[in-house]
């Protein structure tokens, strides 16, 4: 089975959040399944952004794509061939699209002509997949950006023997984004006012239409799939994914635990694991004199990581913040919304003995925070699956979560739960329920011994790996949709 994906970001590549690393991990576990149910490597395209480094000598194969808004009706795309670790990936190119300096924006909004960039990208990626003489099966496609591919195959390939017989699997990784396109831009996708395609005159809402025309959909935890469903998560397309049926289906993801280990992180001062987790204690004493914390005082750090944005429930955390610091130090690291980042700066500027607040994205810092702290806040409001508590889990910091999506089935709580938990969940998205979580886990820390030892070793026992657990599941889900294609397809 030949499997392709399109996606807009990709670790290392592009990221600006959980999309790249699941693309990047869950794009290598397949091509390394027992059995070899999927042809390997996987093709992965991806926009050439400006930050996108290509390697000396990388293929370069150029193509005409059909674009609506050149005068000739194509313009040429050239596709960059990278081998990448596991999978090849291929760099859609084309300077007027990507070469810009944001991937979906600048400070001042989103690209207008977003419809036409991401069209194009998935234009080309379809015109890249019938050039290169090997059909593919399964188009595997990640959020709003990639959706134009199914709808395009829909409205131009249905006879091409190629792409038309290709089923597609619509994943949602964040459904708070739509790819909105109004009418009066309907054109830059070749599409118009009344177009058989279009459901709506107003527009076209692309990560709608991605649900409607995939053969199967799927988001990244069961929990987020039930959420989805319901009007309170649905962001307006509950409706849309309750009329799929079966064919809406939820697969947690998995952790790339090559990437996030603890006894090989090289960015920690001293490798731990399950077995042996002597080294924390140094990586605690290290990080806490690096932020300016003071290393003896045995009060808990509680850390947070994360795009300062209300998804993430950072402002709960600085709700919570000026009676939590009684009791724990605090360690921040993200940045984003301004109206965040004041009110956290204005906690930290009261306390720096007991705040620290590192206002950026620092890859290696993340790994020395994961390690060094002794419990990780995760409050999300909404949370479709989740990394860093899963990172946390592993690096012996038991997670504080909102119990919802992906963050209801990857912990589990010890207050409901005595002697079986890995961590703390609560339910409000209040400063006040947040407060009670970390006290209650502020308490258990406290007193300290065997109870705690072994919460924070049943964490880490946590098998998050892709190999066994996530990637068979997209396997099945992308030969069912395989399935459908071939039963459905009028041209089968
Ligand atoms: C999005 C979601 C996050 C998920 C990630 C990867 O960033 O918000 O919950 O883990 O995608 O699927």
């Amino acid at each position: 089975m030949r499997v392709t994906f399109i996606a807009a970001e990709c670790e290392p590549w592009a990221k600006t959040g959980g999309l790249a690393d699941v693309v990047d991990a869950l794009a290598r576990a397949l091509g390394t399944q027992p059995g070899a149910p999927v042809d390997a490597p996987i093709d992965v395209y991806l926009p050439r952004y400006r930050s996108v480094p290509v390697p000396e000598g990388a293929p370069v194969t150029p193509i005409r794509v059909p674009d609506p808004t050149a005068l000739t009706g194509t313009t040429e795309v050239r596709i960059v061939d990278v081998a990448a670790d596991g999978y090849r990936l291929r760099l859609v190119d084309h300077p007027p699209a990507f070469d810009r300096d944001g991937f979906y924006g600048d400070a001042a909004g989103d690209y207008a002509d977003n419809a036409w960039r991401f069209g194009l990208f998935c234009r080309a990626a379809l015109e890249a997949i019938r050039a290169d003489g090997r059909a593919t099966d399964v188009l595997s496609l990640h959020d709003w950006h990639a959706a134009p591919a199914v709808v395009f195959r829909d409205r131009w390939y249905a006879d091409d023997p190629v792409i038309g017989r290709a089923a597609a699997v619509m994943t949602l990784h964040n459904l708070a984004y739509h790819g909105w396109v109004p009418r009066e831009r309907l054109r830059e996708l070749g599409l118009a006012v009344g177009d058989p395609i279009l459901v709506e005159d107003a527009g076209l809402d692309l990560l709608r239409a991605g649900i409607d025309h995939a053969e199967l959909v799927n988001t990244v935890s069961p929990g987020f799939a039930a959420e989805a469903l319901t009007p309170q998560y649905g962001m307006g397309l509950n409706g849309t994914l309750r009329a799929k049926g079966d064919r809406f289906v939820g697969i947690l993801n998995g952790l790339d635990t090559t990437l996030w280990d603890p006894a090989t992180d090289r960015d920690i001062v001293a490798p731990f694991s399950r077995g042996d987790v002597r080294g924390k204690a140094a990586c605690r004493r290290e990080l806490l004199v690096e932020l300016g914390l003071d290393p003896r005082d045995p009060s808990p750090v509680i850390g947070m990581i994360g795009r300062l944005d209300p998804q993430k429930g950072f402002d709960l955390l600085a709700g919570a913040a000026p009676s939590l610091i009684a009791d724990a130090r605090l360690v921040v690291l993200g940045s984003g919304d301004a109206k965040l980042v004041a009110s956290l700066r204005d906690v930290a500027a009261r306390r720096p003995d007991r705040v620290a607040l590192l206002e950026r994205f620092d890859r290696a810092l993340a790994r020395r925070i994961y390690a060094g702290i002794d419990l990780f806040a995760m409050p999300s409001r909404f949370e479709p699956c989740g990394q860093g508590q899963m990172i946390a889990l592993r690096y012996g910091s038991p997670p504080i979560v909102r119990r919802t999506g992906g963050l209801r089935d990857t912990v589990v709580d010890e207050l409901s739960s005595p002697g079986r938990g890995t961590g703390f969940a609560f339910d409000d998205a209040t400063p006040v329920a947040l407060l009670a979580a970390c006290r209650a886990a502020i308490a258990r820390f406290a007193t300290g011994g065997a109870g705690w030892d072994s919460l924070v070793d049943r964490g880490m026992a946590q098998d998050f790996d892709w190999t066994t657990g996530s990637a068979p599941k997209y396997v099945d889900a992308f030969r069912r949709a395989v399935e459908i294609r071939a039963t459905e397809h009028r041209g089968a």
